[in-house]
C-alpha cells in the first residue's frame, strides 16, 4: 500500500528518459513562474509508492546540461507535492575504484559550472537568502539508499565528491587532474545548481552516480559515446534495483 503523505520524485539523467517498471497513472506538462520543466511530469507507482518521473535532459534526450531549466524543473516538483528526490547521473570516473558500472553515492559536490540560473532567492523570484549547503545531499536518504544497494549486494562507494562541470564537452587531462588535487572521486555535468535548488526548496535530495567512463587521462582509451552507452546499459539495472529496493523498504518503515 502506498504511503499517502510520500512522493518520490526521480530525475532521470542521460541513459534514463523513461522509466519502464514505473506503472504510469497520467502525465502532466508543467509550465512553472520560471518556465517550463524538461518534459511533462510523469506520475505512478512503482514498489507499491507513489513517485513521479522527470527526465533531465526531455524525453527524447534534447536539453544540453547548461540549457537545462533546473529551476522550473524544481520548482515543479515542489508543487507537485514532492517529499524527497532521488537524483540519477551519469559520470566520468575520476579515483582510482571509480570504474564503468560503479556507483558513487556521492556525500559533497564542487561547483565548476557558471551561468546557469542556480537560485530561486536571486532578488527577483524571491528576496535574496544564503541556505545552508554545509552538507549538500540528504544524508539520511542517501544512507538508505546505500543500505537499499547492500541490501541487493550491489555495490556502492557510499561517500564521494562529485565535481559538477559546464560541458557539453568533456574535460581536458589537465582539468581532470584539478579535480582530482581538488578531491573529487567523479565528474559530471548536471549535478549543479539541481542540488541546491532542492536545499533552497528544503527537499531531501540524494544523488546516484553511475560511472559511464574513466574520466578523461584516467585510461588510455579515447572516450567514445559507443564505451560509454554500453557502461549506462549495464549500470542503469543496478540504479533500478536500488531506487525498488529503497522504495520496497519504505513500507516498513
Ligand atoms: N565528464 C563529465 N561529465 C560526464 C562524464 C565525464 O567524463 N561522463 C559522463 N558525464
Amino acid at each position: 500500500m502506498s504511503n499517502a503523505s510520500s512522493l518520490t520524485a526521480i530525475i532521470g539523467g542521460t541513459g534514463l528518459n523513461e522509466y519502464p517498471s514505473l506503472l504510469i497513472s497520467h502525465e502532466k506538462v508543467v509550465t512553472t513562474d520560471l518556465g517550463a520543466t524538461s518534459a511533462p511530469l510523469v506520475f505512478g507507482e512503482l514498489m507499491g509508492q507513489s513517485v513521479v518521473f522527470l527526465a533531465r535532459h526531455g524525453h527524447p534526450h534534447k536539453l544540453p546540461p547548461h540549457k537545462v531549466n533546473y529551476r522550473a524543473n524544481m520548482l515543479a516538483l515542489k508543487q507537485a507535492g514532492v517529499s524527497e528526490i532521488i537524483a540519477v547521473n551519469a559520470v566520468g570516473g575520476i579515483s582510482e575504484n571509480m570504474a564503468p558500472e560503479a556507483i558513487c553515492i556521492p556525500d559533497q559536490i564542487i561547483d565548476y559550472t557558471h551561468g546557469r540560473e542556480d537560485t530561486f532567492f536571486d532578488g527577483i523570484y524571491r528576496p535574496l537568502d544564503h541556505v545552508d549547503f554545509t552538507y549538500p545531499y540528504d544524508q539520511d536518504l542517501a544512507a538508505q539508499l546505500s543500505f537499499a544497494a547492500e541490501s541487493k549486494n550491489i555495490i556502492t562507494q557510499k561517500t564521494g565528491v562529485y565535481g559538477a562541470t559546464q560541458g557539453p564537452r568533456l574535460e581536458t587531462i589537465a582539468e581532470i587532474n584539478r579535480l582530482e588535487k581538488d578531491g573529487c572521486d567523479v565528474v559530471g555535468m548536471t549535478g549543479m545548481p539541481e542540488a541546491v535548488l532542492a536545499r533552497e526548496l528544503e527537499l531531501p535530495y540524494a544523488c546516484l552516480a553511475l560511472v559511464v567512463n574513466r574520466a578523461a587521462g584516467k585510461s588510455d582509451r579515447v572516450i567514445t559515446m559507443d564505451d560509454i552507452r554500453s557502461s549506462l546499459e549495464v549500470g542503469m539495472h543496478k540504479i533500478h534495483a536500488i531506487i525498488a529496493g529503497y522504495l520496497a523498504s519504505k513500507d516498513n518503515g
